[in-house]
């Protein structure tokens, strides 16, 4: 896509370089002089928003590791210490901590965008996996840095999703017991999740690096989905064209990111994190982080065994599979048009895709037996053991009549008399969420590219197109009018 290099060396150092390590060459090419289709849109802006986040992660993440200590007696002071006694560590601490967020927006609308114009197709599906690779990436090194601080979520929240890793079958207990060093949280799983939460951001940007050098072997896309067909044409350089678009793109990202930093740093946090770790006191809600309440649902979403496999497991391989299928994705939709543009139907699904992993922020968020919305007037339900030790409940809509059964039953029956409210339950929600998401990619995805009939593509396009293959230049076939995909 690149094509033959356009660079000169004027100076004398630089042509004596480029000889030797063509290193100028290189950022000339991918940075100023590389093509970019003319008719990219803002949600192309993303990519450069998310390298920027990369550094700021990193750069903040080194300052705060020369004040913080790794040991469960110090981690939680060490961070107070940052916020209260370290210059401008408070500013330092609340960049990095709210730049998890940003940068999770980011990767999230950077994955939509792919998602809606269908940027995973050929011939980007490696790009799209070393995206999806540097997606599960984030995800270990912010479930890691969370830790850190050693607040009360923190300790309980790492014991949860470790118990998790410890319910697969066969490796699982290994796993977990790596992971924490020990039978339990504790100091060692802090020195090691400090040590990874260290490394993995460098493991990231030497994917990120894979990632832009196999964008730049096959190109970017573009909103029409149509794969550029005149170079000369259809292409402007990098620079000044995009990086001016970047960039416009990037201050008003920061400036979002500082009204979050300086108005309201602790929007994005759990209160209960500001209180030290306390192995025998369990919050009352344990929740991951926003950006990962969506996977959390469809755990908690199975709450039922399947034959011999229990709801914990069943729970566990639904959230790994709901990541995993993502690697799939190019081979699932088989679709010949790359663009939603062009897919009214796909397009529609999409949207109902995306309300869907809102939904199940929100459903990961709340417990799972609250009540979306409550329904119809109380009950009253008698719950009690039967002869065979069985747990019974009977409902009655009287006091009178709920009373009296609960009086004839016998004392050994244990029975006790509640209110039974009546509503749609979170856990419900979820339930139809999670499984509209995988039917999304399992059955909607490979059907729709047989079944669907897009909107064929506008003259101005197909005319370029045809002209190309017209002129002898391309060894496609003539092209029909929805096979956008060349
Ligand atoms: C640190 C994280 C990431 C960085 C720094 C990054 C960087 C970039 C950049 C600079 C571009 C070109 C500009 C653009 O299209 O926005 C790009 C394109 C792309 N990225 Fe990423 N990316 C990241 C994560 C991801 C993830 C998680 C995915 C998907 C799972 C992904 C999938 C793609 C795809 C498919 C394209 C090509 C889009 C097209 O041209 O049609 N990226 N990325």
């Amino acid at each position: 896509m690149s094509g033959p290099s356009t660079y000169e060396p004027k100076t004398g150092f630089t042509k004596w370089l480029d000889a030797r390590l063509p290193i100028v060459r290189l950022g000339y090419d991918s940075m100023i002089d590389f093509p970019t289709p003319k008719n990219l849109n803002y949600w192309w802006t993303f990519g450069g928003i998310l390298a920027l986040c990369l550094v700021i992660q990193i750069v903040t993440g080194i300052v705060l590791a020369m004040h913080y200590v790794a040991n469960t007696s110090m981690a939680f002071a060490s961070v107070q210490h940052i916020m209260r006694d370290v210059d401008f560590g408070w500013l330092v601490r609340y960049i990095h901590a709210n730049g998890a967020g940003m940068f999770f927006l980011a990767v999230y609308i950077h994955m939509f965008r792919g998602l809606y114009y269908g940027s995973y197709k050929a011939p980007r599906e490696v790009l799209w996996i070393l995206g999806v690779v540097i997606y599960l990436l984030m995800m270990a090194t912010a479930f890691m840095g969370y830790v850190l601080p050693w607040g009360q979520m923190s300790f309980h929240g790492s014991s949860v999703i470790t118990n998790l890793i410890g319910a697969l079958p066969i490796v699982g207990p290994a796993v977990k017991t790596y992971l924490l060093g020990g039978a339990a949280v504790g100091d060692p799983t802090l020195n090691r999740f400090f040590s990874l939460h260290y490394l993995l951001p460098f493991v990231i940007a030497g994917v990120v690096i894979l990632h832009i050098w196999a964008l730049h072997v096959v190109g970017n896309g573009n909103p029409t989905g149509v794969s550029v067909q005149d170079i000369k044409k259809d292409t402007v350089p990098f620079h000044p064209y995009y990086t001016v678009k970047d960039g416009f793109a990037i201050i008003l990202f920061l400036t979002m990111f500082a009204v979050f930093v300086f108005f309201f740093p602790e929007a994005m946090g759990k209160t209960d994190n500001s209180i030290e770790a306390n192995p025998l006191q369990t919050p009352a809600h344990i929740v991951p982080e926003w950006y990962l309440l969506p996977f959390y649902a469809i755990l908690k979403s199975v709450t039922f065994d399947i034959g011999p496999i229990p709801a914990k497991l069943l729970g566990v391989l639904a959230m790994f599979g709901s990541i995993l299928i993502l690697f799939a994705l190019p081979w699932l939709d088989t679709s010949k048009v790359r663009s939603m543009r062009y897919r009214p139907l796909a397009r529609q699904l999409f949207v109902l895709f995306v309300l869907a992993c809102v939904g199940l922020g929100f459903c990961g968020a709340n417990e799972p037996d609250a009540f979306v919305f409550k329904t119809g007037k109380d009950r009253l339900q008698v719950e009690y053991s039967d002869a065979n030790g069985r747990a019974q409940t009977k409902f009655f809509d009287q006091f009178s009549e709920a009373n009296a059964y609960k009086e004839s039953l016998p004392t050994a029956a244990g029975a006790s008399l509640q209110v039974a409210e009546s509503g749609f339950k979170w856990k419900w929600l979820s339930q139809i969420l999670a499984a509209y998401y995988f039917i999304y990619f399992l059955v909607l995805m490979p059907l729709l590219g047989v079944i669907e009939k897009p909107k064929p593509r506008p003259a101005s396009i197909a005319d370029s197109v045809h002209k190309r293959s017209g002129s002898g230049r391309s060894s496609s076939a003539p092209v029909a009018a929805p096979q956008h995909a060349e």
